[in-house]
């Protein structure tokens, strides 16, 4: 029997490009692993009206991790749309399967390295070497909304908090509310995540991106924590900063940075903002990892333009499978993976589109394996 067993789910468009780019040098590393295929995305969605399958879930509870390519995903009527006759009006909504496997395997923590590789003509700076830890299951994203507002709802908040009295006149359909939750639990986990990762690669410091002077509650509730965490760590320097002040500090001197650690949304950001600087989406990579079980996957969606074309560029997906490598304990061949990929970058003869080449998809996996 194998070492791992690896759900393997490549998903929608390029998802599957890529993820057969991962096949290829996982098979040249001799991962000791089993890849256990798991139906996700559109087409479950649309033939059977649910994009993450039961026996996917089933799948996954029997596997030590998860591969994902990519899925497409659209708005609630769009996606009402596409069902298959039979199943229009019943009543199905659709919800993203990758939020719903985040949330379903409590996979707290999002793990965006941001690392430029020197030979990237698409780098913003070369000696850029962030890692953010964005909080993956609450914040701003956990779902909790209103739109009308009920009254009850209003009276309530009116009667606790008397700044809500401002919107008394405006209709209950012409306000809209979006929670914003943040749970001391949830806040300690993200933290000390960044933390002990912070000293476990050297990293001198770790930065808090919040903005307590105006969500005094929530990222106020956040630097409490940081504050707590950080002092189990002295050799680790806590840097607090506000979300707007980061985006230009990021811009300016984003060499100054190490582990950057936020909320949900906050860290959706800072991450986007991150990844451009070291060459967008074909180079970025995303670990959803809870205490037992993770996910990892290119942080791009399934560009359906360009599905089956194996045109576009997998490093992403070859960085998320050095990630998984990572947290898999397989140090020395997640090493061996990221040098590979460094090597082929420094060359700059195989490249795919996006970074001036006209190379395929898979040409870059056989160039990784070549320098394995
Ligand atoms: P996208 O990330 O799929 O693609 C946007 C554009 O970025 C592409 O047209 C392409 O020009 C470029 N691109 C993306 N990945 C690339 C790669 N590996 N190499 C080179 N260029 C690359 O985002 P878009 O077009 O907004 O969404 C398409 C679908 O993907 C939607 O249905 C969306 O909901 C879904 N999506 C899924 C995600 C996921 O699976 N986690 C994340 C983001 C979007
Ligand atoms: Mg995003």
């Amino acid at each position: 029997m194998a070492k791992y067993r690896i759900a393997w789910m490549p998903g929608d468009g390029i998802g599957v490009d890529v993820m057969e780019a991962a096949h290829i040098v996982l098979d040249a590393l001799n991962l000791d692993a089993e890849y256990i295929p798991a139906e996700i995305g559109w087409e479950f969605w649309c033939q059977a009206g649910d994009p993450l399958p039961q026996r996917t879930i089933d799948i996954l509870k029997t596997c030590t991790c998860g591969l994902f390519g990519a899925i497409t995903s659209k708005p609630k009527d769009e996606a009402a749309h596409e069902l298959a006759p039979e199943l229009k009006n019943k009543g199905l909504t659709y919800h993203s399967p990758i939020v719903g496997l985040r949330q379903l395997f409590d996979l707290y923590t999002n793990l965006r390295p941001c690392k430029a590789y020197p030979g990237n003509p698409l780098n913003y700076r070369d000696d850029i070497d962030l890692v953010i830890f964005r909080e993956n299951t609450e914040g701003l994203y956990s779902g909790v909304e209103f739109h009308p507002l009920p009254d009850d709802l209003r009276a309530s908040l009116t009667q606790f908090n008397p700044r809500m009295a401002r919107f008394d006149d405006v209709p209950g359909d012409e306000i809209a509310i979006s929670l914003r939750v943040i749970t001391k639990t949830g806040a300690q986990r993200i933290i000390r995540q960044a933390f002990e990762y912070a000293r476990k690669y050297d990293y001198p410091t770790v930065t808090l991106v919040e903005k307590p002077n105006v969500l005094r509650e929530t990222s106020g509730l956040m630097t409490r924590e940081a504050r707590a965490v950080a002092a189990e760590y002295p050799e680790i320097e806590l840097w607090e900063t506000n979300i707007d002040a980061q985006m230009m500090w990021l811009l300016k001197n984003p060499n100054d940075y190490g582990v950057i650690v936020t909320s949900n949304m906050f860290g959706d950001i800072v991450s986007d903002l991150s990844a451009q600087l070291v060459g967008g989406l074909g180079f970025a990579s995303s670990g959803n990892i809870g205490d037992h079980f993770a996910v990892f996957e290119p942080t791009h969606g399934s560009a359906p333009k360009y599905a089956g074309q194996y045109k576009v560029n997998p490093t992403a997906m070859l960085l998320a499978t050095k990630l998984m490598l990572d947290w898999l304990g397989e140090t020395k061949l997640a090493q061996t993976l990221e040098a590979a990929i460094a090597a082929v970058i420094a060359e700059g003869t195989v490249r795919t589109y996006d970074t001036g080449g006209d190379s395929s998809t898979i040409d870059v996996a056989h160039a990784v394996v070549s320098r394995l």
